[in-house]
């Protein structure tokens, strides 16, 4: 178990079209048990290996809702509808924006023991949480998203720990 360094945009690990997983083996554990670990430190709602330096199609998230998730592989099978959602990641800090985000995902994974998985989210922090990670493995970040950076909206540090200036959820 261990936090491992989050890589940050301009990173090109972050831009690469992650590998698929072949082999679930101890060494891909001790990733996952990292990853989660780095997650719950950071603190953030998800996270992707590319932000750790793996290019591999591993993704966690933990949402207060729905807890957490282990998914390996994971494929978007179906999105439809479109809202607004305030986002953040943990690969570009300081920084939030508003994007546009698909309303009910569909993704299909294997979990940690390589299992078939099939999630469906809607309207929460789960589905806006899986299309961030599937496109984090596919080399894309959340200010791709954007029509100009100027959209970026500075998140400003909490000097004071009884009132922080964002409620943002970083992943
Ligand atoms: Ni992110």
């Amino acid at each position: 178990m261990g936090i491992l360094p989050i890589r940050i945009a301009g990173d090109p690990v972050l831009r690469e079209k992650a590998k698929k997983v072949r082999k679930i083996d101890a060494s891909l554990q001790k990733l996952i048990d990292d990853m989660i670990d780095t997650m719950h430190a950071a603190p953030g709602v998800g996270l992707a290996a590319p932000q750790v330096g793996q290019s591999l199609r591993v993704v966690v998230i933990d949402t207060p809702d729905d807890g957490l998730k282990v998914l390996i592989n994971p494929e978007i099978v179906k999105a439809s509808g479109e809202r607004r959602v305030m986002e953040g990641c943990l690969s570009v800090p300081g920084y939030q924006a508003e994007i546009t985000r698909s309303r009910q995902v569909t993704v299909k994974a294997l979990d940690r023991d390589g299992k078939q998985v099939r999630l469906k989210a809607a309207d929460n922090l789960l589905a806006q949480a899986l299309e961030h990670e599937i496109d984090h493995i596919n080399g894309v970040l959340y200010i791709d998203h954007l029509q100009s950076a100027d959209e970026l909206i500075p998140i400003r540090p909490s000097v004071d720990d009884e009132a922080p200036e964002a409620e943002v959820s970083l992943a």
